[in-house]
């Protein structure tokens, strides 16, 4: 069964191309707490952009699904993105574990660079309509599938049986936009129990700045109607 050419578990991933890509900037002096911390920085902010990545495509095949009317692969993708969101909120608690003193050994040699650079976390924000004029591509097509069953949001969440399908996109979606602010909040903790009240790395006030974040919620219209009922 083995041939040249056959496939390997590391081949497969490209094991040796990811698992060289940990470069640190630190001095190269450091002691060896801040150098594992500099390797658990990292390696927390990488896997953040996998997951972004994965993220994107589920929302992606979620609006296209949406767009045929199929609710159910909807749904699938949704609640996928929903659950990656939650781990990435534990992903985040696990920067408790980056010890100020360590985390202070090598923060200088970051210079300006900042998680605020991230183009895929700037994507997933606007995917959900927040910091854009826009709107979500993923609400759009959700109140295109829902004007054509014939739905408006109020006879949905009183009559969620009648809806099937498309009351669980909509609580999907809420876990998800629920899911995206605590991880905002956790943000706000992190950073606070990192840098305490200093500027951020891209020059903002940092913990005040990222509280900001924490007044808006990705699809308001589905947290207004629970007033309305
Ligand atoms: C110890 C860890 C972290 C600290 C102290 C921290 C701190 C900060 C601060 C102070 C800002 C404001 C911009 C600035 O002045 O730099 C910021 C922005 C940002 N950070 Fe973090 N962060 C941390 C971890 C992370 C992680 C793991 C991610 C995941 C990718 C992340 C993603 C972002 C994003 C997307 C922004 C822009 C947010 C916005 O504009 O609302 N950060 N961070």
């Amino acid at each position: 069964m083995t041939t040249e050419t056959s496939l390997t578990y590391s081949v497969y991933l490209r094991l040796p191309e990811i698992l060289a890509l940990q470069t640190p900037v630190g001095p190269p002096d450091m002691p060896m707490h801040a150098q594992a911390a500099e390797h658990f920085f990292i390696v927390v902010h990488q896997t953040f952009e996998l997951w972004f990545k994965q993220q994107l495509l589920d929302l992606h095949c979620a609006t296209a699904a949406l767009d045929t009317d199929d609710c159910e692969v909807a749904v699938e993708h949704l609640l996928r993105v929903a659950a990656i969101q939650r781990l990435l909120n534990d992903q985040m608690m696990l920067l408790d574990h980056l010890p100020p003193r360590s985390f202070l050994a090598f923060r200088p040699s970051l210079g300006t660079a900042s998680g605020s650079e991230s183009a895929q976390a700037h994507q997933m924000l606007h995917a959900l309509g927040l910091r854009t004029s826009g709107e979500s591509p993923i609400w759009v097509a959700f109140r295109g599938a829902l004007n054509r069953a014939g739905f408006d949001l109020e006879i949905l969440y009183r009559e969620p049986s009648r809806a099937g399908m498309l009351y669980r996109v909509a609580e999907a979606l809420v876990d998800l936009s629920e899911s995206v602010w605590l991880m905002a909040a956790m943000h706000v903790r992190i950073a606070d129990r990192a840098i305490g009240d200093r500027p951020g790395t891209a020059g903002t006030s940092g913990v005040d700045y990222l509280m900001e974040a924490l007044k808006e919620k990705a699809f308001p219209e589905l947290w207004a109607v629970r007033t309305r009922l």
